[in-house]
């Protein structure tokens, strides 16, 4: 039988850099869910669609394929109606139309499938929001992956000031501490740790120990 880790967590906790090395280690496959409604949110971008429209969205959904790939490399790569959009969804307005496009129940439900039939066969730590909650809540290993939003604000705000993009730390965590509260609080899939989840807190580990925390967590349990 397949072994599934579901690892949900807010945004900034490390959760794709982490997951995706922790997977490498374990010669399991990595699945980033984020990737799925980002790739929505730009074919919503790309139809002009109104995300407030239940009808457009629908439409939108009964005209498009959403597929996950690996390359030779093992890297996901996102397909929207066959086309390679890996690249194309990690602007910060396909994080945002992500964002609003993840709220809708049809999108959520349209994606559920694909995200359950990439654990069917294959070893899988599948990153998200609602992995243990809703898409895999029979998954072997379920950890909530999180950090103060100070340490998650600064490690973007480093991030950013690095990129040589001119930003102030108190408006980035204002973000972070914005977007939890709407990430919980959204009516459908709020981000919740699932009962049987382990917490694993990031905030006073390096990646390094972040990532063998992780090993270590997933290898206790199976
Ligand atoms: O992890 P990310 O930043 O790539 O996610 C993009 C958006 O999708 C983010 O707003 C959260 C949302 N998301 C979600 O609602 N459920 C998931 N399983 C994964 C991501």
């Amino acid at each position: 039988m397949s072994i599934a880790v579901a690892l949900d967590g807010p945004a900034g906790a490390g959760k794709s850099t982490i997951a995706r090395r922790a997977a490498a280690a374990l010669d399991f496959i990595y699945v980033d869910t984020g990737a799925l409604y980002r790739a929505i949110g730009l074919a919503a971008t790309r139809g002009g669609i109104d995300t407030d429209s239940a009808d457009e969205i629908k439409t939108l959904l009964s005209s498009v394929t959403v597929d996950l790939a690996f390359n030779d490399e093992g890297e996901q790569v996102v397909l929207l109606s066959g086309e390679d959009v890996s690249g194309l969804i990690r602007t910060p307005e396909a994080s945002m139309m992500a964002s609003k496009v993840s709220a809708i129940p049809v999108v959520r439900a349209f994606l559920l499938d694909l995200q359950r039939n990439m654990a069917k066969s294959r070893n899988v730590i599948m990153d998200g929001r609602d992995i243990g909650t809703v898409v895999l809540p029979d998954a072997q290993v379920k950890i909530f992956l999180t950090a103060s939003p100070e340490v998650r604000a600064g490690r973007r705000y480093k991030e950013l000031c690095e990129k040589g993009m001119d930003v102030k730390y108190e408006d980035i965590l204002q973000d972070v501490i914005t977007r939890d509260y709407n990430d919980s609080h959204r009516e459908t899939a709020p981000l919740r740790p699932a009962d049987d989840s382990i917490l694993v807190d990031t905030s006073e580990l390096d990646f390094e120990q972040s990532v063998e925390k992780i090993i270590s967590v997933i290898k206790e349990k199976i």
